[in-house]
């Protein structure tokens, strides 16, 4: 089955390709990328005219929830929902009932990702049993089932001995530890950012420094046995300061974030209650900014989404009641093309390399590029279309975003995984 993409912005940070030109999709690569390509023997034309071609996007951070969890999501719906928002592959967190912890978990999953996804599904495999942070997982024998990466994303991982060790056998495969960066005592039944406005309303907070004091450590431990560490979901102004440190002393770290960090405040728990309660927890408009210079001068590497998925009737409780987390496959390259191409006038290639290759290559996965021979995995975006946050038309089961009726620009139009179309926003309509 041959495909050819016509006229299509072609973006590919891989190889610095910015250019109007035509991509042609071989069975489940890429076979060719260039100016008018012939038409003969192929079997599909798409015309992309006015529309960014792109690799598939990559979010090395979501929960899919599945085992135990399904009714908050599934592996078939987390995965729609990826392929909704124009990514084609997604890690999934540990966290899940049972944990992720012993190689047979990593087949299961693997084998109820043959059946059910529709886009390429990794897992992270924990890196304490039952995450619960005492005894170190089997680190090869979760790397020799297929764990992407390791983590105890959810928890955060107080026990330095175990970070260590794990940083140490982690080494030989290149990869890394996916560090919640919270220190847990400092944070426990916090519900937002400790500030003057969780005193105000009443709540307990989770200081920005209890971010920025484990993720120091971390970056230690790491510079301490030459190992990798990628610190999860960045929300802090002083974590963004101490990770450029780290950088600059030539420790292996790499560092995410998600569109909330540089889009929302705190504020929103007052206008939003349950619906904006995440962790680590949205900030102020100080860090909002310093996560932005972040993102631009390299210091963050990488833009995900963090999704968690809960169920309405969990959202629905009191702040600290309910549960953190919010989804986020459906709205993260809608929103990162309005905030940091249109408004800060960012290039398009920028959001592309944030949201594909610079993952694609932290986790050393075969995505995040279009040259000949890489999977056809691609997404088709019209970057100057407008739309409005419905999550009642969410792929995902999760309904919980803070950025219902927002309106954004730039939409997801087709999402190809191995040269098959997932998701095509002309059958939606
Ligand atoms: O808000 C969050 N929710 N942060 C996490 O780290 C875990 C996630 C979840 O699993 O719901």
């Amino acid at each position: 089955m041959k495909k050819l993409i016509r006229a299509g912005h072609v973006i590919d940070p891989s190889c610095g390709r910015d250019e109007v030109c035509d991509l042609l999709i071989d069975g489940d690569v890429i076979a060719a990328v260039g100016a008018n390509l012939p038409e003969e023997s192929v079997d599909e034309i798409i015309d992309a005219n006015g529309l960014v071609v792109a690799p598939g996007l990559v979010d090395m951070h979501t929960h899919m929830r599945e085992p135990g969890f399904e009714a908050k999501e599934t592996i078939a719906t987390g995965t729609a929902a990826a392929a909704r928002g124009g990514v084609t592959s997604v890690l999934a967190m540990a966290n899940t009932m049972p944990v992720i912890d012993r190689p047979e978990r990593i087949a299961d999953l693997y084998a109820r990702a043959e059946k059910d996804a529709v886009v390429h599904l990794y897992t992270v495999g924990a890196v304490s049993m039952g995450m619960q942070g005492k005894e170190i997982s089997d680190v090869e024998g979760l790397l020799q089932a297929g764990a992407a990466a390791l983590s105890d994303d959810g928890v955060p991982l107080m026990n330095a001995e175990i970070m260590r060790e794990a940083l140490i056998r982690m080494k030989p495969s290149g990869l890394p530890i996916l560090s919640h960066s919270e220190d847990g005592d400092m944070v426990r039944a916090g519900v937002m950012n400790e500030g003057e406005l969780s005193r105000k309303l009443g709540y307990k907070g989770r200081p920005a420094v209890a971010e920025e004091l484990l993720l120091v450590r971390d970056g230690m431990l790491a510079a301490d046995v030459d190992g990798y560490v990628h610190i999860c979901h960045v929300s802090t102004k002083g974590a963004v300061k101490y990770i450029r440190m780290l950088k600059d002393a030539g420790v292996h770290i790499t560092a995410e974030t998600c569109p909330q960090y540089f889009t929302m405040t705190e504020e929103e728990i007052e206008k939003q209650g349950a619906m904006a309660k995440v962790n680590p927890p949205l900030r102020t408009r100080d860090d909002v900014e310093a996560i932005i210079e972040g993102l631009k001068d390299g210091t963050l590497d990488c833009i995900i989404t963090d999704h968690a998925p809960h169920t309405v009737e969990e959202k629905k409780r009191e702040v600290p009641k309910a549960p953190s987390g919010m989804v986020g496959l459906e709205t993260s390259l809608g929103l990162s093309l309005t905030v940091l191409h249109h408004q800060l006038g960012l290039p398009l290639s920028f959001v592309v390399e944030k949201m594909s290759t610079a993952p694609a290559k932290i986790l050393k996965l075969n995505a995040g590029t279009l040259q000949v021979g890489a999977p056809a995995d691609v997404v088709l975006f019209a970057p100057n279309e407008t739309w409005t946050v419905e999550p009642e038309k969410f792929a995902s089961k999760g309904r919980n975003t803070p950025f219902a009726g927002w309106e954004l620009t730039g939409r997801v139009r087709c999402t190809i995984v191995s040269g098959e179309t997932v998701y095509d926003a002309a059958a939606e309509q």
